[in-house]
């Protein structure tokens, strides 16, 4: 039976979770495999509206939902998200629900680190979410993380805690903090951990287990492609590997077991925090994109820069990630535009003076800030491509869009989805009968 795995191929925030939560409900498991609660997925169901950071989709609708050692995971955050979508309803325990126990755990100590390192970076700031995502990734690779099997074993944490105390004492001492508290860390960990060991497990044989029982696996990617900590926009990226591979590594299956690759591609670009962005637009149109698409981040509702479709980046996103097909999300806020573009190159002046005709983004931050886009122009339309559910429901010139984006980005449209509604989709081809 065929596995999807869904991955933003832009900055994140392409409209992932509508297409999760119906590819969720079709999924026997539903496995986060990288990011924290930096990640903000939305989702309607009926006439509730639940948003998740941590949990991953599936839990919404009670299917197995699994978060994979790849993921950092504050034990408090988990706690409330869990207490919250319990008072609206859903179940959760350790039936539908299991933690990697390999899962490193994100401090309080790790959201003081990010908050004053961003508070000291003034314009040089990356622009997190605040949550202690990229610390927590740095301890974890620094092998001093505390993990969830660490909380069964409190009385034994010392030396651990040496490790790490002596590594975060000394960066709050150059920020002019005090030392960490161990006795309050000890004695909140010791609070917590009841709580998160009745989900604790190894979950790559649980996930075995599912495999070879003949279930579909959808494994949720959170953020995306150009915030990966590779492939993306260095240093302005997020701390973990957001590309389709992490799916293995990050959830104890091998990666043959990713099988549909589904890259959520939003039909205009946008961005949250810090960073290059070469078709971000200052001007009334990218106002026009944010008010028409609301664009504001659904983790810490900062507004989102907006610029027009740039296939060159979309195009690196869905080879690095090997995607199989597209979903196009949010065409509806290009309706009414008299014209629209569409970024197929860049042009980079290099040291020498020369400039040069890129057909891809370029490594280097200077030369990522200093590209300028090259445009094709093509005419809107000005009938609404909202809720349209067939190729028929949509203006000609909509139809011309997706094909010339399609053939930018040289990967196939799978489906194209044209409103929050779950119905509001043309289906071009399932991923999960591959
Ligand atoms: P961090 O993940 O909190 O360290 O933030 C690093 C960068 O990733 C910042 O530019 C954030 O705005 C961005 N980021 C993190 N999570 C998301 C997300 O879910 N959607 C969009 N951007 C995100």
């Amino acid at each position: 039976m065929a596995n999807v795995t869904v991955i933003g191929a832009q900055w994140g925030d392409e409209g992932k979770g509508k297409i999760v939560d119906w590819l969720a409900s079709r999924a026997d498991a539903v496995v986060r495999f990288q990011g924290g609660h930096n990640a903000g997925h939305t989702l309607v169901v009926g006439n509730e509206v639940y948003k998740l950071s941590l949990l991953p989709s599936g839990i919404v609708r009670g299917t197995l939902s699994i978060i994979g050692n790849g993921v950092v995971l504050d034990p408090w955050a988990l706690k409330a998200e869990i207490e919250k979508l319990t008072g609206q309803g859903v179940t959760i325990h350790s039936e539908n629900f299991a933690i990697a126990d390999n899962c490193p755990l994100i401090l309080p100590l790790h959201r003081d680190l990010d908050g004053l390192r961003e508070g000291a970076a003034g314009a040089g700031k990356i622009g997190t979410t605040g949550r202690g995502i990229g610390p927590a990734y740095e301890d974890k690779v620094g092998r001093r993380a505390i993990r969830v099997c660490d909380l069964a074993h409190l009385d034994a944490l010392d030396s651990q805690l040496d490790r790490l105390c002596a590594h975060h004492d000394a960066l709050r001492a150059g920020f002019g903090q005090p030392p960490v508290d161990r006795a309050a860390l000890i004695e909140e960990l010791r609070e917590i951990a009841p709580f998160v060991l009745q989900f604790a497990q190894p979950v790559w044989k649980r996930l075995k287990k599912v495999r070879k029982a003949g279930a579909r696996i959808l494994f949720e990617g959170a953020q995306g492609v150009l915030l990966d900590v590779d492939h993306g926009t260095y240093p302005f990226v997020t701390s973990s590997n957001t590309v389709s591979g992490t799916a293995a590594s990050g959830s104890g299956l091998g990666p043959n077991s990713t099988g549909f690759v589904l890259g959520i591609v939003k039909a205009y670009t946008t961005r949250v925090g810090s960073g290059p962005f070469p078709t971000e637009l200052e001007d009334e149109t990218g106002q026009k994109l944010g008010e028409r698409g609301h664009e504001f981040g659904t983790v810490t509702g900062r507004k989102r820069r907006c610029g027009w479709f740039d296939a060159v980046l979309v195009r690196q996103s869905c080879a690095i990630s090997g995607v199989t097909g597209i979903a196009l999300t949010k065409l509806d806020v290009l309706d009414g535009f008299d014209k629209v573009r569409i970024c197929t190159g860049y042009r980079l002046r290099g040291s020498d003076g020369v400039v040069k005709v890129l057909d891809y983004f370029p490594s280097h931050s200077a030369d990522q800030a200093s590209v300028e886009p090259i445009y094709e122009e093509m005419d809107g339309w000005k009938d609404t491509t909202a809720g349209a559910r067939s190729w028929a429901d949509l203006p000609a010139q909509a139809i011309k869009y997706i094909q010339r984006v399609q053939e930018l980005i040289e990967t196939p449209v799978a489906l194209v989805s044209t409103s929050p509604e779950r119905e509001d989709t043309i289906l071009v081809r399932d991923p999960f009968v591959d």
